[in-house]
């Protein structure tokens, strides 16, 4: 009986995120949604039978299919696909003592990235080459941040040993990246580390930093690395920062690496991140795609020397 009832709010809930997301991927094309947001919880129905434009037309179609797929089956992946929704958006308060609870992270983290890391809907391409495809999405948050969605592929020339091996090696990546004020390890426990990476200001943005656990998990000729930002009460960097600035918050951040020749690899990046900007996704999205071709460029460079 309870499973049933979670159940049930399970679908609710999902069919109300369809609507925040809808009412979000819209915004942009000026659509104006107030008046089926304001209630939306108490009165979804009737509001939903109020308005008969087109735009709600479509948008019915949309829970209509949805509901269809509704069946107790779907049910699981349902809820599934919530918990790692709030898997992303939480971010963990933990102490450097815990690494257990780490690992687990990393764990989790590793699923959720399997999980999402094909899902393409509501992305656009911008970029479509051989060895480059990048695709960027926006979702606003409450306090009207754009949370920037990032996919992107990429090759290199070396093995995933040589790669994990540069990653590691933080002094190496500050000397590559101009941005970059400060690089440092704070824990190292096998294949997890906690990181502290603190950027100086770029173009639009003022100094950004983050606290994030990376973990990785190696699979025959495949391997996994996530970051995940987390909160660590009193936390210090070595270096500390001459200006002011803001903590901004990984998601979550993956990369799933694959040996496709003797020495070649494919590097597919999911990157989900709260910048804490609030400037309009037309502002920054080709910007983005320009930093991660000049990150790819100075990798490619690197194991090409
Ligand atoms: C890999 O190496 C080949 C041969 O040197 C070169 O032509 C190619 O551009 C390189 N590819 C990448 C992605 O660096």
């Amino acid at each position: 009986m309870f499973r049933i009832y979670s159940c049930i709010r399970q679908l609710l809930i999902s069919c109300l995120n369809i609507f925040k997301y809808t009412r979000v991927e819209n915004a942009e094309k000026g659509y104006q949604m107030e008046s089926v947001n304001r209630d939306i919880e108490s009165n979804m129905n009737a509001e939903l039978r109020a308005h008969e434009d087109s735009f709600i037309q479509n948008h019915e179609n949309k829970i209509e299919d949805f509901e269809n797929k509704a069946n107790f089956q779907d049910c699981e992946q349902i809820i599934d696909e919530e918990s790692i929704r709030q898997f992303i958006d939480d971010i963990p308060h933990i102490s450097f003592q815990q690494t257990e609870q780490m690992k687990e992270i990393g764990e989790r983290a590793v699923a959720a990235l399997n999980s999402v890391i094909d899902k393409m809907e509501g992305f656009e391409l911008l970029e479509e080459e051989q060895d480059f495809n990048f695709w960027i999405k926006y979702v606003e948050t409450p306090e009207k941040y754009q949370i920037g969605i990032m996919k992107y592929t990429y090759t290199l020339n070396t093995t995933i040993d040589s790669y994990l091996e540069f990653m590691k090696d933080l002094q190496l990546q500050k000397s590559m990246d101009n941005s970059i004020d400060a690089f440092e390890k704070h824990l190292e426990d096998m294949n997890l580390q906690i990181n502290y990476l603190r950027y100086k200001k770029i173009m639009f943005m003022d100094p950004r930093d983050f606290l994030y656990i990376k973990y990785s998990d190696r699979k025959g000729d495949d391997c996994i690395e996530i970051s995940k930002s987390i909160q660590v009460d009193n936390f210090q960097p070595q270096e500390l920062s001459a200006k002011q600035c803001t903590r901004a918050v990984l998601l979550l951040s993956g990369n799933l690496i694959k040996q496709i020749e003797e020495n070649k690899i494919m590097i597919t990046t999911y990157s989900e991140c709260n910048m804490k900007l609030k400037l309009k996704p037309v502002m920054t999205k080709q910007a983005s795609k320009n930093e991660i071709k000049k990150m790819v460029k100075r990798y490619r460079d690197h194991f090409n020397l």
